[in-house]
């Protein structure tokens, strides 16, 4: 196809995935796996950098995270999903790597830095952790990959990866790594249901994809609304507010949305009125991705067969990559 360009992204399996993974990527991945060449990869090498001591709740989220794939519509005859620890070659280039970079750029990566603090580490930093940026440019690089869908935090990691690209070019006098560009989306970051600028999984204000109805409307009974709007008369506010932020990122009649927002900055309508319609709006979209879900999971093993089928695949491209690596740095000798 003409234009088509090759995408590489993923995500850290340590639990299920949520609407802030659906908004901030998954949704994108839907529409790009149509026109461009996709690779969608479980990063269970990466996710092992923070959770060393849990290798269960990764290996269990591998099929969890495979799972809420397959039910959001990333479709493996058209996006090749993999995992990350069966591709060796991605470990040897980030060892090739690690020599471009200095430890002091390492310190400086913002995410890595709010990660540091948010961990508690303070001093103790696991070594792994620190370098996982050059990993993830690895991950990157190995596929030729020039798009790659991700939240906004991070895009450091992107800007990191394109100074790999540059310094490995330059110091090997060639062309073999590309240059990737991060695709952030309109709604980069959904607010938790908590009022939260993030929606995360330790910070316990997620709705997941896999949650039952029950639970999402529970969850949207309790969202974090406008403080200032006390009574249903009060003039309310929309900005900040998250349940219509949920609404501009999951509803589909904006003329209603629209009205719904004038009435409420009026004043007179009350939460509970615009929560009702956003718990329809969302279990609307949730319903059939629950429903895919439930099939694919009556077969864990063929999501597994997919997941290696997808790696073989992958594992060849990365080899190929890494062949044409050695070689830029000569040390090609066979
Ligand atoms: N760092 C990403 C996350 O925390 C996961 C990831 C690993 C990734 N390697 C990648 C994303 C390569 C995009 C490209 O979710």
């Amino acid at each position: 196809m003409k234009d088509q360009k090759i995408i590489l992204t993923g995500d850290r399996p340590t639990g299920r995935l949520h609407l802030g993974h659906y908004v901030g990527s998954l949704a994108a991945r839907i529409e790009l796996q149509h026109i461009h060449r996709q690779f969608v990869m479980l990063a269970d090498v990466q996710a092992l950098t923070d959770h060393a001591h849990e290798p269960a709740l990764i290996r269990q989220s591998i099929l969890e995270v495979a799972l809420d794939y397959l039910a959001v519509g990333i479709d493996p005859k058209k996006t090749t999903i993999f995992i990350q620890s069966l591709i060796p070659a991605l470990s040897e280039l980030t060892i090739y790597y690690l020599n471009l970079v200095t430890w002091n750029r390492l310190k400086h990566n913002p995410t890595v830095k709010l990660e540091i603090q948010q961990k508690g580490y303070g001093e103790n930093v696991p070594a792994g952790f620190m370098i996982y940026p050059i990993s993830q440019a690895a991950d990157i690089t190995a596929f030729k990959a020039s798009l790659v869908p991700v939240g906004d935090d991070q895009i450091p990691m992107i800007e990191q990866t394109v100074e790999v690209v540059r310094k490995f070019n330059r110091m090997y006098n060639c062309s073999v790594l590309v240059e990737p560009e991060a695709v952030i989306a309109s709604i980069a970051r959904l607010p938790g249901t908590d009022g939260k600028a993030k929606m995360s999984k330790s910070l316990n204000n997620a709705i997941f994809l896999s949650d039952t109805a029950d639970v999402v409307a529970q969850k949207v009974k309790s969202m974090y609304t406008d403080p200032g709007h006390l009574r249903v008369e009060d003039p309310g506010k929309v900005e900040g507010n998250p349940v219509f932020t949920y609404l501009d990122a999951f509803g589909r009649d904006i003329a209603k949305i629209a009205d719904l927002k004038a009435h409420y900055q009026r004043g007179g309508l009350g939460d509970s009125v615009v929560k009702k319609y956003l718990l329809e709006v969302l279990q609307a979209f949730l319903e059939p991705v629950r429903q895919r879900r439930e099939q694919f999971a009556k077969d864990p093993a063929g999501v597994m067969q997919i997941l290696f089928k997808g790696s073989d695949a992958a594992a060849q491209v990365a080899q190929q990559t890494l062949q044409e690596v050695r070689g830029a740095m000569g040390i090609d000798y066979r």
